[in-house]
């Protein structure tokens, strides 16, 4: 197999965009009616901020395996939040695929650390930031629907994640924080957007993981939402689920197979940073086995999963002549030739590019449907991770891809980085919350 057929294998073209955009919409409105779908659709049970959000709130952030912690102050009409302390701490193996009680611990006693450590003595509302699918069943409590991500944490799923992390927090007697709020970091990011911009409508994660959310009329919302007074809600599309129609090469089925989710978030397996050099090593080890690639031999960076990693691409993909020669020198302690610069060049770059595609044809269809707080035809679509902000021309070929989409007449949205929504958004969560 030569390269030229990995670029047809990859290839999305506008058509192809189209039919995905259109599954993706029939999908969108089934799991707001709680028929079946691949997006689950989970309500939010908030509105997008307004800027006036006041107050000194904690944050915890769970999502990767670095958890963070974060004191902000949201200083009120819309401006610009303090983070006045941070810690991350990496999660180890045992904690995030051992048993729940074991990671809510930890996660206890990382909060305790970080207060004594930055004397905060007082009493604090806290937004928490648990990017996974957690059905809300209000803005203070959900069920965790399963893990994605390599998450394995046992007897969580079922479970009501805020009342098993306060019962951590009792267990390491910390006593002076109160969990107001549990979110998606997807709803963060458009959060730390939308106070200082009434038309933000989506937030977007292009990280480790994949996923949007938005902004929608609750007329559309086809399923319980209890009490909640207002008239528009957030809602956590879980669009890494996305699965059907995709054109999934053997590589995707390979790659889905071997992971801890098998069947499970097919959009997420060929968009997001966890899985592309996954995909990458999928391809590489296929054309070494034809005898394609590195004289037949495999190089040891590509005999385990964890080897080959996401920053990698990037230099394969435009780094300095330099970092190629480094990195060649770890893969094969020699440098490459330039027929396998060019092989590995290309067998990234159609990885990420199907990735951008594929997340765009899920953005239209989203922003198809949003609606910005402010009335207006003009919206704004916040997005974080490393993916889109650091994979080179990843964002231009994202835009290309939605300005396909869009044509002449459809709507267009400008995408804006929005950093650390899950820090910052988690506490305007938490003081929407107390509103
Ligand atoms: C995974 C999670 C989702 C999260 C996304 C980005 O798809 O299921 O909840 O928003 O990763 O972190």
């Amino acid at each position: 197999m030569k390269p030229v057929d990995l670029k047809a294998m990859f290839e999305l073209k506008t058509p192809a965009l189209r039919r995905i955009g259109r599954a993706v919409r029939a999908d969108m409105d089934a799991g707001l009616r709680n028929r079946r779908s691949t997006l689950l659709m989970l309500p939010a049970f908030c509105d997008a901020a307004t800027g006036r959000e006041k107050g000194r709130y904690l944050a915890l952030d769970l999502g990767g395996t670095n958890f963070r912690v974060m004191m902000v102050r949201l200083a009120g009409r819309g401006r610009k939040p303090a983070v006045l302390a941070e810690a991350k701490y990496k999660l180890t193996h045992d904690q995030i695929t051992g048993e729940g009680r074991v990671l809510f611990n930890a996660i206890a006693g990382y909060v305790k650390v970080f207060l004594r450590e930055n004397g905060f003595s007082g009493r604090y509302g806290l937004g928490y930031t648990f990017s996974f699918p957690v059905k809300l069943l209000g803005i203070d409590e959900g069920i965790l629907l399963r893990w994605t991500k390599g998450f394995t944490a046992r007897g969580v799923v079922g479970g009501k994640v805020v009342a098993l992390q306060k019962a951590a927090l009792a267990r390491r007697n910390v006593a002076s924080v109160d969990i107001r709020a549990v979110a998606n970091d997807t709803v963060g990011t458009l959060q730390a957007r939308a106070i200082r911009d009434p038309g933000c409508v989506m937030g977007v994660i292009l990280g480790t993981g994949f996923n949007i959310c938005l902004r929608l009329p609750v007329s559309r919302i086809r399923k319980s939402i209890g009490a909640y007074g207002r008239s528009h809600m957030i809602i956590n599309m879980e669009a890494g689920g996305f699965g059907r129609g995709l054109p999934r090469t053997a590589y995707d089925r390979r790659l889905d197979r071997a992971s801890k989710n098998p069947g499970a978030q097919r959009a997420e397996k060929m968009i997001s940073g966890k899985y592309l050099p996954l995909l990458v090593r999928e391809i590489v080890l296929d054309l070494v086995k034809r005898e394609k690639l590195f004289g037949g031999k495999i190089p040891e960076i590509f005999r385990s999963p964890d080897g080959f990693k996401a920053h990698y691409m990037d230099i394969l993909e435009c780094g300095s002549a330099a970092r190629r020669r480094e990195l060649a020198g770890l893969m094969l302690g020699r440098a490459f030739t330039p027929a396998e610069r060019a092989t590995l060049k290309t067998v990234c770059h159609v990885v990420a590019q199907r990735s951008a595609r594929i997340a765009a044809a899920l953005m239209s269809a989203a922003l198809s449907r949003a609606v910005p707080a402010d009335g207006g035809r003009g919206a704004t679509i916040a997005v974080d991770g490393s993916l889109f902000e650091k994979y080179p021309g990843y964002e231009a070929m994202l835009k290309k891809a939605m300005g396909e989409l869009a044509g002449a007449r459809g709507r267009r949205a400008a995408l804006e980085l929005t950093k650390d929504g899950s820090g910052i958004g988690a506490a305007i969560i938490a003081a929407v919350a107390g509103t």
